[in-house]
């Protein structure tokens, strides 16, 4: 089966995650902070803090933002579930706003919008944009936005690790950035997360949290407030610690690919089959969705690519359309783009180690189910 991607373990990071294990320190510790200062440079951030998930990066951020009950957050309604999973788990609630049909990002003027139509007695507090499968949104309209109307700036950038937006590195340009380091994603320590910002004093507070609310100092450990075990562990350091010199090429290899899937697939564009995603030279290409056309029954075209042994899948959720989340749709139909990329998207095989041979088999195999299902 040709899988939708595969994480990029190689000897080097077998061997160095060995050797941790051997060591007997497995806690977050020297190669946990190592990875850490490597992952400050390569991002161009003053503090990298590495956590347990993106979902502890997500929820960290906003427990040391202070956003709680009372509180508002604006959050795009096409993303993984987690990003207002947390909002919730701090008590406040999230704002959906639809997102972009071809980048599948909430653009700054939609955000600007949802603020100028809010109407709830929670306070707007804080904004997240998705960088969705590694589109970067343009941060110097939204953190311009978010300073008129005194928002804090969450990035999620779960899946943007080596995005760009001007030159500057998605997840870096808010308040805090939040990444995940989950198998599906281009860096992966088997589950992980990063938190990237330029605010010492919010650093501090994040690594504090991250380890139950403690800090080490002359009167020894003492407990300074509430928090949670959200560490990394030092062999999934390691492993990342191997990964991350081969990183950057790795998304200039997936560029090259998602060039070569648009160019392959542009026919079932102009046949109106299927929409190809938005293309920015910023874009990491962490997923690459196309969205079917109306009427085109998605189900069976994955178990057509599945009986050429192609793995697909869809991109990402709805959440209005989500029972968890039902409750936060203002009209069932507000967000008619997330509705019809959580419907119609399809995820095809995408990852650094496919090439032009993985490109045409899927597009020979895709066109086929396509022109079947239409006639
Ligand atoms: C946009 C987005 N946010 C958050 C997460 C959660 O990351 P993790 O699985 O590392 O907790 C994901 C995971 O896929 C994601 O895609």
């Amino acid at each position: 089966m040709l899988r939708l991607s595969l994480p990029h373990i190689d000897e080097a990071g077998i061997a160095a995650a060995v050797e941790v294990l051997r060591s007997g320190h497995l806690v977050h510790g020297t190669q946990g902070n190592a990875f850490e200062r490597e992952l400050e440079a390569w991002l161009g951030c003053r503090h990298a803090v590495l956590v347990s998930s993106g979902t502890a990066a997500l929820h960290l951020a906003l427990v040391a933002l202070d956003i709680g009950p009372g509180d508002a957050v604006l959050v795009p309604d096409f993303t993984f579930p987690a990003t207002a999973n947390v909002v919730q788990l701090v008590g406040a609630i999230p704002v959906l706003v639809d997102v972009d049909a071809r980048s599948y990002c909430v653009a700054p003027q939609a955000f600007a919008a949802a603020i100028e139509q809010w109407q709830g007695p929670e306070r707007l507090r804080a904004v997240m944009p998705v960088h969705e499968f590694g589109h970067p949104v343009d941060m110097t309209a939204l953190c311009a936005l978010a300073r008129r109307h005194s928002l804090k700036v969450v990035e999620d950038a779960a899946c943007a690790i080596g995005a760009t937006h001007r030159g500057a590195k998605s997840g870096t340009l808010g308040d805090i950035g939040c990444f995940s380091l989950h198998p599906r994603k281009t860096l992966t320590t088997g589950e992980g997360g990063i938190l990237a910002t330029n605010d010492h004093a919010l650093a501090h507070r994040l690594r504090r949290l991250r380890s139950h609310g403690m800090e080490r100092d002359s009167c020894g450990l003492q407990f300074h407030e509430i928090g949670f075990n959200y560490r990394l562990t030092d062999f999934q350091a390691a492993l990342g610690r191997a990964q991350l010199p081969h990183l950057q090429g790795w998304i200039d290899t997936r560029r090259a690919l998602a060039h070569a899937y648009r160019i392959a697939l542009a026919p079932l564009q102009h046949q109106g089959l299927l929409v190809l995603p938005a293309a920015d030279s910023g874009h990491s290409w962490q997923t690459l969705m196309v969205v079917l056309a109306d009427g085109i029954d998605r189900s069976t075209v994955i178990s057509r690519l599945a009986d050429a042994g192609i793995e697909a899948n869809l991109g990402a959720q709805c959440l209005s359309a989500q029972p968890a989340f039902r409750a936060f749709a203002r009209t069932p139909d507000e967000a008619p783009n997330a509705l019809r990329l959580y419907r119609q998207g399809l995820a095809l095989p995408f990852c650094e180690r496919y090439g032009s041979a993985e490109v045409t088999r899927v597009a020979a195999a895709l066109t086929t189910a396509l022109q079947d299902s239409h006639a």
